[in-house]
């Protein structure tokens, strides 16, 4: 039996969100119905409401979600109903050509549930990354669901859905930081703070934070900025070569998406560095850099999706540090809100005030 329930819906560009009662369809094959209990609110979403991803509205916004599977597809093992779970926006296909090669982590061929969401007049949802789960219940693909250790609080938990997952990896997984490493990370929202966090627990002995707002770079400290740099007021790249005996940074992560801090960034790192782009550029930019400088200097210049993870293999570690004091994934809950709080979120995010406001189901 198709189920009713509660789901925050952006009808149109740059409409404000509401919630309206949306349609969940039985689970099919390969698929499954999961309760939401928290979901944070993050900036793709917001990108998603201003028409930046795509046009096709309505979306079914929130994608930063732990719940519980209540009902899966008639040939579904790898889950069951009760099993607690993360979200997840890469549901590995295992026969694409990467996939074949060895690199789950980078599937060309991920996948979502095939079934629609609709609004109760038979309108189908767009999901946002393929989740939806600012809503009671939402209809994924089982391979969505990535079990992990059920005494890790849903707020903090959901967050490895998306960013703080894209944060982490990038620094551990795309930039391959280790112990003794220096690093740079530009932008300390909560991606920049998770890269931070991911350098920290994979033994960085230097990590400099870069932002333009000094709120935001105390809070980069709690999550172990070793050092600290306002770029509206002091030039990052002299600052960073000064704290590093001259030399730059081994890892330099851009974690807000600009081609003026991808220069910082590429110019901020030592000789045979790496340069790491998590932040999304939007079509219209365009990077000019010389291109001895791309040859001269050596290193690698990466792009990281969703911090090159592979979920099976590190939601479940993740949790495990987080719920061993040895990741700080509650500092990045800045506030708890209910369902009909994800509008004022995201002028609270747009004002700066929050990593991240996890509604709660
Ligand atoms: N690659 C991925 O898979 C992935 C996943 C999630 C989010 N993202 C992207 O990561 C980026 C950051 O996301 P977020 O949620 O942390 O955003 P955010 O808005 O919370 O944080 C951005 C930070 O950058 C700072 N900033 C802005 N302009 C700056 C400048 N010129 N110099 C220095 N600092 C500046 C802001 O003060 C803020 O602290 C976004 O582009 C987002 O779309 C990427
Ligand atoms: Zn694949
Ligand atoms: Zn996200």
């Amino acid at each position: 039996m198709p189920q009713e329930v509660r789901g925050v819906i952006a009808k149109a560009k740059g409409e404000p969100v509401s919630v309206e009662t949306i349609v969940i369809p039985d689970p099919g094959p390969g698929e499954a119905v999961v309760e939401i209990k928290a979901c944070g609110v993050c900036h793709t979403d917001l990108h998603y409401r201003e028409g930046g991803i795509n046009d096709e509205f309505p979306f079914l916004l929130g994608h930063e979600a732990a719940g519980v599977v209540e009902a899966v597809g008639p040939d579904v093992t790898d889950v069951g109903p009760g099993d607690y779970v993360i979200l997840n926006w890469r549901a590995v296909c295992g026969s694409c050509r990467s996939c074949l090669k060895g690199k789950p982590q980078i599937c060309f061929n991920t996948h979502n549930a095939t079934q629609k969401m609709t609004l109760t007049d038979g309108t189908e949802l767009s999901p946002a990354l393929g989740i939806g789960a600012f809503c009671d219940k939402t209809l994924v693909a089982a391979g969505q669901c990535t079990k992990v250790n059920p005494e890790a609080r849903p707020e903090a938990a959901g967050l490895l859905g998306c960013g703080v997952m894209a944060g982490i990896g990038a620094a551990i997984n795309t930039g391959g930081v280790g112990r003794g490493d220096s690093v740079a990370v530009f932008g300390c929202g909560g991606v920049g703070d998770a890269a931070i966090e991911g350098s920290r627990i994979a033994g960085a002995s230097t990590i400099i934070a870069v932002d333009i707002d000094d709120a935001k770079l105390e809070l980069a400290k709690q999550f172990g900025a070793t050092h600290t740099i306002n770029s509206s007021n002091t030039d990052p790249v002299e600052k960073i070569r000064e704290l590093t005996g001259g030399n730059g940074v081994d890892v330099a992560i851009e974690a807000i998406g600009l081609p003026q801090t991808y220069e910082q960034a590429f110019y901020a790192r030592d000789l045979a560095g790496t340069v790491v782009l998590v932040g999304v550029p939007n079509p219209e930019m365009k990077v000019e850099l010389p291109f001895i400088e791309i040859f001269g200097r050596g290193g690698a210049l990466k792009s990281s999706w969703y911090g090159d993870c592979l979920p099976s293999r590190d939601f479940p570690m993740l949790i495990d540090l987080y719920l061993q004091g040895r990741l700080n994934l509650d500092g990045f809950v800045s506030e708890t809100i209910g369902i009909e709080g994800v509008e004022e979120a995201f002028h609270k995010m747009e004002r700066g005030e929050v990593l991240r406001s996890v509604v709660v189901m």
